[in-house]
């Protein structure tokens, strides 16, 4: 009999209802940092999934670039997120806590007191991003990271990630995608660094590594998954010619290191490079883990790449913040309702816990 998306998988430790991921979304509830009871309420609502990923949650306060993201250094956060953790265990569901830190994709404006925008290299992401007191603002130079702010960072990371496991969550996820600190060390365009932490595949690679390693020695590779958009465009990220080899590299390492998953992103439906099929294929046949697929799926495509054997949990985004109960309505092709973009990111309730839970 073939394997049903609807079947249940073992992940590490635990056992997942279903082949159904909930991708991280960084949704800006977090006023003062902390989780509260509609983020709670929120993940609950969407415990179908057999595995839940929060939103981005730093594990410093110089990686809190964004307004009202979570961190989680603090006893109040780690409270915070032992109120998420019950409440996803309650309605039946796991939950991991992806750790992001932004580098420099922030803005002294969102940013606590005493705490600042690091990077690999002093070099200014494009564009603009948003801040709550004054509006949109260019992105500004990071400073470059001593050695001293990048062991810092690395045992932030531990500590975090110590901090999730004390607030039963499950695990967590490294985010290596989407151009934040981790992709900012592996990708040229913002690593020009000429010491042992940039320049080489092994250089850039490095703090993923020292991250990933440290960290699975902390929690257990049982319990430690990645994300990674190799090809990414998002937040000044840029392909060079070793891009293959570089995330071929990375996914031997990380299997060596025993990471639980890989969680692969291709956001060409959202309008960026597709990832070649043959990067994806040397990915999953390099990582002897879990290989996770997300971007653009809907039920068919899923269905037709674990009947192929290209991946084994497949990750949905916008269609799970528009549908607390998404397995159910992919089970029964009732109609999805679609997202509402203007509430993607602003506080309170709206947009967040109130889409209709139909199944
Ligand atoms: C509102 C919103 C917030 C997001 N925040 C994050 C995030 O915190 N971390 C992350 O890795 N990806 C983030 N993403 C990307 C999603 O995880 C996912 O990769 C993307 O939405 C494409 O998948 P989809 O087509 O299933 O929506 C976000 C996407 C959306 C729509």
């Amino acid at each position: 009999m073939s394997t049903s998306l609807f079947s249940p998988y073992k992940l590490g430790r635990i056992e997942l209802a279903n082949r159904f991921v909930m991708s991280p979304m960084t949704r800006n509830r977090s006023i003062g940092n902390i989780p509260h009871e509609i983020e709670s309420t929120y993940y609950a609502q969407r415990a179908e999934a057999g595995l839940i990923i929060t939103g981005g949650i730093s594990p410093s306060p110089n990686g809190l670039g964004y307004a009202r993201i979570p961190g989680l250094f603090s006893s109040e956060q780690v409270a915070g997120f032992r109120r998420v953790a019950d409440a996803v265990h309650q309605a039946g569901s796991h939950i991991f806590a992806q750790l992001m830190h932004v580098g420099r994709i922030g803005h002294p404006a969102n940013l606590p007191a005493g705490a600042r925008l690091l990077g690999p290299s002093a070099i200014a992401a494009p564009g603009t991003m948003y801040t709550d007191t004054e509006g949109m603002q260019p992105h500004p130079a990071p400073s470059a990271m001593t050695e001293a702010e990048i062991e810092e960072a690395i045992g932030e990371h531990v500590r975090a990630a110590e901090l999730a496991i004390e607030a039963g969550l499950d695990g967590v996820e490294l985010h290596g995608a989407n151009g934040y600190l981790i992709e900012q060390f592996l990708n040229t365009a913002s690593n020009q660094r000429t010491d042992g932490w940039g320049g080489s595949i092994e250089g850039r690679a490095r703090f993923a590594l020292e991250v990933a390693e440290r960290v699975a020695r902390q929690i257990g590779g049982d319990r430690l998954g990645i994300r990674l958009s190799p090809y990414g465009v998002f937040n000044g990220m840029q392909a060079d010619p070793e891009t293959d080899a570089l995330y071929e590299h990375l996914a031997r390492r990380l299997g060596e290191l025993g990471l639980v998953y890989v969680h692969l992103v291709d956001h060409s439906s959202m309008g960026a490079p597709p990832v070649s099929p043959t990067l994806k294929q040397s990915i999953r046949k390099l990582f002897p883990g879990t290989y996770i697929a997300s971007g653009g799926y809907d039920r068919a495509r899923a269905e037709q790449e674990l009947a192929e054997g290209r991946a084994d949990l497949f990750a949905f985004g916008r269609p799970f913040l528009a549908n607390p109960r998404l397995v159910s309505k992919l089970k029964n092709g009732t109609p999805l309702t679609p997202p509402d973009l203007a509430t993607f990111y602003t506080p309170g309730p709206q947009g967040l816990t109130d889409y209709p839970i139909d199944g």
